[in-house]
């Protein structure tokens, strides 16, 4: 059984507010992509939260080693019923695809071609199991993730992807609820430590169906970019760890 459908059409549909506010170049494009207007309603954010709450109090606390490596404080959209039928049927083909498609449309030999692989929403808590993603790279071709609730209710959080040291004081881009930050997922990348609060995200990992070719070619490039300074990274993303890093 699929999980989630295919692209088709994506280059036929219109834009969805997918305006790039951050904009790392590669071959004479970008590969960050934040929303400039949120894409996703208070109520669509808040019934994934709810959901995802629900199902921890029922199976006694959220996953934390469901990816080998680099474990998340998670739980997969499929095991959410509600949250996946809304992922499946309407965000994905709605607003999701369209909004990587557009982003996307420059570097990508096809976006028709565009096929998530798994989905999950994330809790990072300053105070109780996960506050932080250390610096990694996703094994997809984009990456994405949807701010699910306020920025006003954490302190810290967001996306630190390497190369944007140069262009902030801590290289994260903060969402707050209902925006799409999207990423190549070769990038080096991590969550920002969590200083106070809850942060809730729904993170997306995107192939390209059938261009296995291109995406290895993709991911080399895009790792091969990466600042050569900031690897190996110190554990943890807290700003401390940027420290005598050069970034001018
Ligand atoms: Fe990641």
């Amino acid at each position: 059984m699929k999980l989630y459908e295919s692209q088709t059409g994506a280059e036929t549909l219109p834009a969805c507010g997918s305006a790039t506010v951050k904009c790392v170049e590669h071959d004479g494009s970008h590969l960050v992509s934040h929303s400039e207007a949120p894409l996703f309603s208070r109520e669509e954010t808040q019934a994934i939260i709810d959901e995802a709450e629900e199902r921890a109090e029922r199976m006694g606390g959220w996953t934390t080693q469901r990816h080998a490596n680099y474990a998340t404080t998670d739980v997969p959209v499929q095991e959410l019923p509600r949250t996946h039928e809304w992922f499946r049927e309407k965000a994905l083909p709605e607003v999701l695809y369209p909004f990587l498609a557009t982003s996307y449309k420059d570097i990508l030999p096809s976006t028709k071609a565009l096929k998530v692989v798994d989905a999950f929403v994330v809790k990072y808590n300053a105070t109780a199991g996960q506050s932080f993603l250390k610096p990694h790279r996703d094994g997809s071709v984009v990456s994405f993730n949807i701010a699910l609730n306020d920025m006003s209710e954490y302190e810290g959080g967001g996306t630190w992807i390497a190369r944007l040291v140069k262009d902030s004081d801590t290289g994260s881009i903060r969402s707050d609820r209902g925006h799409v930050l999207a990423h190549a997922s070769g990038m080096l990348h991590g969550g920002h430590e969590v200083e106070a609060g809850v942060r809730y995200i729904l993170v997306c990992f995107v192939i390209l169906q059938s261009f296995a070719n291109f995406a290895t070619r993709f991911y080399q490039a895009v790792r091969d970019e990466d600042p050569p300074e900031l690897e190996p990274m110190p554990p943890g993303i807290v700003l401390e760890a940027l420290e005598g890093v050069d970034v001018a």
